[in-house]
């Protein structure tokens, strides 16, 4: 009646932006991302048949706001005649604030869940309960570089390429810590009823896709650089052109980019991506860690950075 499940970020290089179903929360296009190694969320779900609803705390904080989302997720996993449960998550970087953490939080939650439940799933069908809950927590059911395709009526997601066989780094630049003002799902749904870039940016992510996993396939870092920059400034133009526009972006969001490109004349392997947030995420091979986090420390408006690898993806914890 109870388990543990602790799971990962996952950073997208070829982003998830749109719903084909808000209903079902079906993407309108396929992704690829990287799982972290360092960031995690730990999840424990406990049902009690004492328990008269669900209890969330979160970081040791009782949290109401978050809680319907997660119990409407332990629903579908476990059914709505289920007994009450206690959740209990800790997460060890900031939360909301475009780092990806309902992604580890809803990953770690379907897996503790469904093992609470006592349930036999197979990954296509966590992952499309994960999916259900944030469009994507499905891909930190994996680790390394994982994508998620539409497949007929659901979603699918694979492994292409383990974090051992291609060990990328990622220095995350935080520039601030506050929650996003507009969340994805509110954002997405801007985007697609009002950007005139909307339908072009849907009808350009399969040669996308095609084009980023070739370069993973052969490992060439400027190919994926490339192309992971262009993705992830093409999504952030279907926001800026939407109405209301939506930017995420502050000065300092800038203020890296224009570090990166620095770093990238010097020769240095690094290219940046940037989600629904401020925070900039520079993916660099490990030997350019040290002059990545020098540069990003000594950008104004960087407030913190965390360094981490590419690592694996949801998994139960054995003490449980
Ligand atoms: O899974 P959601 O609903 O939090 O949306 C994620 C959207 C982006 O982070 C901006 C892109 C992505 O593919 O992760």
């Amino acid at each position: 009646m109870q388990a543990t499940a602790i799971a990962q970020p996952n950073i997208a290089l070829i982003k998830y932006w749109g719903k084909r179903d808000v209903e079902r929360n079906l993407p309108a296009v396929g992704s690829i991302s990287i799982t972290l190694r360092d960031l995690h969320t730990r999840m424990r779900v406990a049902f009690d048949d004492a328990l008269g609803g669900d209890l969330l705390t979160v970081n040791g904080v009782p949290d109401e706001k978050m809680l319907p989302r997660l119990s409407a997720c332990l629903d579908r996993i476990a059914g709505t005649n289920r007994p009450g449960a206690r959740i209990v998550s800790d997460c060890n970087f900031p939360i909301a604030a475009g780092l990806a953490s309902s992604a580890s939080s809803f990953a770690a939650l379907t897996v503790a869940g469904a093992a609470a439940a006592g349930k036999s799933y197979t990954t296509a069908e966590l992952a499309s309960l994960a999916g259900q809950a944030s469009g994507s927590a499905a891909r930190s059911l994996l680790g390394g570089f994982v994508e998620l395709s539409n497949a007929g009526d659901d979603i699918a997601v694979r492994e292409i390429c383990a974090a051992e066989d291609w060990p990328l780094a990622v220095v995350v630049a935080i520039t601030e810590t506050g929650p996003k003002p507009v969340g994805s799902t509110e954002a997405m749904e801007i985007s697609r009823r009002t950007s005139p870039f909307y339908a072009r940016w849907v009808e350009q992510q399969p040669e996308e896709l095609a084009v980023a996993r070739a370069a993973i396939a052969d490992r060439e870092f400027s190919k994926l650089a490339a192309i992971a920059e262009h993705n992830c400034l093409k999504m952030h133009s279907v926001m800026w052109a939407a109405r209301p526009p939506m930017v995420y972006w502050n000065a300092a969001t800038m203020r890296c980019l224009q570090t990166i490109r620095r770093l990238q004349g010097e020769g240095v392997d690094v290219f940046f991506t940037i989600d629904a947030g401020p925070q900039v995420k520079a993916v660099c091979l490990p030997d350019a860690v040290p002059v990545v986090e020098a540069a990003l420390r000594g950008t104004d408006g960087v407030t913190d950075f965390m360094t981490t690898g590419l690592g694996q993806g949801a998994r139960l914890e054995t003490d449980t």
